[in-house]
């Protein structure tokens, strides 16, 4: 055991500063100072509140989320803003004709764990929008997965804080590469749909700093987003759009973050009380019950309640953005531009392909290899494209929709099941062309079952739609999915199940199939994609960023808060939004911190996968874990390609911190990933950022890593601890 001590006081944002590459320079301030100087009274009330833009005709709005007036007098363009989880959004694509590159879902993305793949995508997404004319990407969803059932789970990345900041950060950073905004979305704590603009987020300080806060603020570290967005619920009562603690002490305090607040679409609860609790700028009025950034902010500033200095600051950190970004100085097109979809497409299967997570594999079953066999392809539209997410990040695919399913009594009154045209079929008929490829859309089992008997081997496609503003109402594959891979199964000994979900499935037929394949949403090309880690054309490199428990009734709410069920006049059930709820609270005390992987191991229960799990093609060993000599927040170690084929691996470090509650906890402080040749040997070194490894004192308004023996794992997953090192540290107290 390597003992050092340490006694240091250091502020997270030296930290930041010494580890990101994007720290601004100071003439956006002069700048921006020198513009909104010159902004008249009426002026500084324009660009605070903007007009939602599905329908808009005003100015020179694109049909898009959102629309912003500029000041032309005084050189500032109009914010053309679009959604942008995972490409142009174009929920109206319907109407307009409008097509995007769509990147598989965030949770993909994350599970590449490859910070590069998710600066591509960004960066990918970015150049699209500007080329559409969009100076806006209303990007960068980090809310962590607190619950498998979260219906937007898919366009986030992931439950670890440190995993979700690094990839949603580099995302961030990838699209304002292109000298455009990104937001980061939804601060905080929306981490469930059902009641999202009743509920109110129950959680105490210091559980919320070293979880979703802490998301967000590494998030922002690295990528520096022009806004941020506050999210539609309350948090400890309080509306996020208007939340003092959350948007005066902590994002502009605390974290010293100059861009601007916008609103989500429709979270806006007043005006005098907003702008002075932090919000700089309400987005899409017309969804709240009143323009509370028009005449109720002018009101308001006449009357006293607000200040013309706080209107000032409004204005400037908005303006500040744009230089900060060098939009000013790299105005976006007027007219759209052409687009490579090609190329772009790679950029999203390339994403896909690494994000694309091995779970099973008896006998390696996998790599396919089929030879002259007779495969039958079974269900989730293998035929004819892949699936997406609904809601507002929903992207309308180059060539159109594959297939298009209005959802059974959808609370979401625009969300479609759509399939992207690239088939997985046909990707695996192109690759392996002397099989015989026989498909069945799995409705009926018998027939399915039948096929399935007279075959070789059986891929199952298994689907789960999920969709902004309801959540799944269980932890199950709809529609039948479950019961058609148990007789599939009992059909064939060799079944290969790929799933395109949002987030975690139960799997009640784990122990009767070969193989099990979690491909997301992947995306444009995702068809492409899943056929070559199929065929081992790349190696299965993608890795979980999320606990996959057995079932719901492991997870720290097993019921859904605030769930209800809705009726249309076809008896059809939906769940979510509000439906007049009144306000609920939902408890996130009872885990706190300590989500996903962590909950799991305070609880000592055993998921169906943990964090970080995700079977190669190869095999890799890990050995020689040492504490650096010259650092005690420095591990080396060494990976080791012991198989015969290239692969990827991606070694985690986990430390064992001493929680508030006496019970120490798991948590990821670094991970690398690494492709190695057969044979080839890596040492590679991990930087531990100390605040993974603190607790936050409340009382002192600090983060604190208690003196004492901090055991360090390094591992294959979140519940691997077969290499292990132990580093003393003395008391380390850090500026929040
Ligand atoms: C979503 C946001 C989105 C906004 C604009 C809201 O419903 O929560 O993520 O950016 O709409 O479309």
């Amino acid at each position: 055991m390597l003992k050092l001590f340490l006694t240091m006081a250091v502020s997270a944002a030296t930290l930041a500063a010494a580890t990101s590459t994007f720290a601004q320079p100071e003439p956006p301030d002069a700048r921006a100072k020198a513009i909104v100087d010159q902004m008249t009274p009426d002026e500084q009330l324009i660009m605070v509140k903007g007009s939602f833009g599905w329908f808009s005709k005003s100015g020179d709005a694109v049909i898009a989320a959102g629309w912003v007036p500029g000041i032309k007098r005084l050189g500032l363009p109009s914010l053309r803003e679009s959604d942008a989880g995972m490409g142009v959004a174009n929920l109206m694509g319907k109407r307009t004709g409008d097509v995007a590159t769509s990147l598989p879902s965030g949770l993909a993305v994350a599970a590449t764990w490859d910070p590069d793949i998710a600066y591509r995508g960004g960066a990918m997404i970015g150049s699209e929008a500007r080329a559409k004319t969009f100076n806006v990407l209303l990007a960068g969803g980090v809310n962590l997965v607190r619950d498998a059932r979260n219906g937007r789970n898919f366009e986030y990345a992931g439950e670890d804080p440190l995993l979700s900041g690094v990839m949603a950060g580099q995302a961030i950073k990838g699209v304002q590469s292109n000298h455009i905004l990104s937001t980061v979305k939804h601060f905080a704590v929306n981490d469930q749909e059902t009641g999202r603009n009743v509920l109110s987020s129950r959680i105490d300080e210091a559980s919320l700093r070293e979880s979703d806060l802490l998301a967000f603020e590494l998030a922002i570290e690295i990528g520096q987003p022009a806004s941020v967005m506050c999210a539609y619920n309350r948090i400890n009562g309080v509306y996020a759009c208007e939340n003092d603690f959350l948007l005066n002490k902590v994002l502009k305090g605390d974290w010293a973050y100059k861009g601007w607040v916008m609103s989500d679409w429709g979270s806006v609860h007043s005006a005098a009380l907003a702008a002075n609790s932090g919000l700089d700028h309400q987005s899409g009025y017309t969804l709240d019950k009143k323009p509370w950034f028009g005449a109720p902010l002018k009101d308001a500033l006449a009357g006293g309640s607000v200040s013309r200095n706080r209107i000032h600051d409004m204005n400037f950190r908005i303006v500040r953005s744009f230089y900060a970004t060098g939009l000013m100085d790299n105005p976006v097109p007027i007219t759209p531009q052409a687009i490579d979809y090609a190329s772009n497409a790679k950029v999203s299967q390339e994403a896909a392909e690494a994000g694309i997570v091995v779970l099973k594999n008896k006998g390696n079953i996998l790599p396919l290899v089929l030879g002259a066999r007779k495969v039958a392809v079974i269900g989730g539209h293998a035929d004819v494209g892949v699936l997406s997410g609904g809601g507002s990040s929903q992207v309308r695919p180059v060539g159109g929709p594959a297939l298009e399913i209005v959802p059974k009594g959808a609370a979401a009154a625009f969300a479609r099941i759509t399939y992207f045209p690239s088939s997985p079929l046909k990707a695996l008929e192109k690759r392996y062309p002397g099989s015989q490829f026989t498909f069945n859309n799995g409705d009926d089992v018998a027939v399915a079952t039948a096929l399935a008997r007279d075959t070789d081997l059986v891929i199952v496609f298994a689907n789960q739609w999920a969709t902004e503003s309801e959540d799944l109402v269980n932890m199950n594959l709809p529609d039948n999915q479950d019961a058609l891979i148990e007789a599939l199964a009992a059909a064939n000994k060799k079944v290969v199940v790929v799933l395109q979900t949002s987030g975690p499935v139960a799997m009640p037929w784990l122990d009767k199939v070969a193989g099990v394949v979690e491909a997301w949403y992947p995306g444009s090309n995702g068809g492409e994609a899943i056929a070559r880690v199929l065929a081992g054309d790349v190696d299965a490199a993608g890795r979980l960023p999320v606990t996959f428990p057995t079932a719901a009734t492991q997870l720290p709410r097993p019921e859904i808060p605030g769930l209800i069920e809705k009726k249309n006049s076809k008896g059809e059930i939906s769940y979510g939004l509000d439906y007049g709820l009144k306000a609920f609270d939902v408890d996130y005390n009872i885990e706190g911190a300590n989500v996903g992987y962590r909950w799991f191991e305070h609880q000592k229960l055993k998921p169906l996968f943990p964090l970080g799990y995700g079977l190669s093609y190869t095999r890799f060993t890990y050995s020689g874990l040492s504490l650096d000599p010259s650092n005690s927040l420095q591990v080396n170690f060494t990976v080791k390609n012991a198989g015969k084929r290239p692969g990827i691996a991606t070694p985690q470090i986990y430390a064992s911190v001493p929680g508030r509650d006496g019970v120490p906890v798991k948590r990821l402080v670094g991970w690398q990933r690494v492709t190695l040749k057969p044979g080839e040997t890596r040492s590679l070194t991990v930087r531990i950022d100390p605040r993974l490894l603190a607790n936050f004192d409340v009382a002192n308004q600090r983060w604190k890593v208690a003196a004492g023996a901090y055991h360090l794992v390094l591992g294959k997953s979140s519940a691997d601890s077969s290499t292990t090192t132990t580093v003393q540290l003395s008391e380390l107290s850090i500026a929040p």
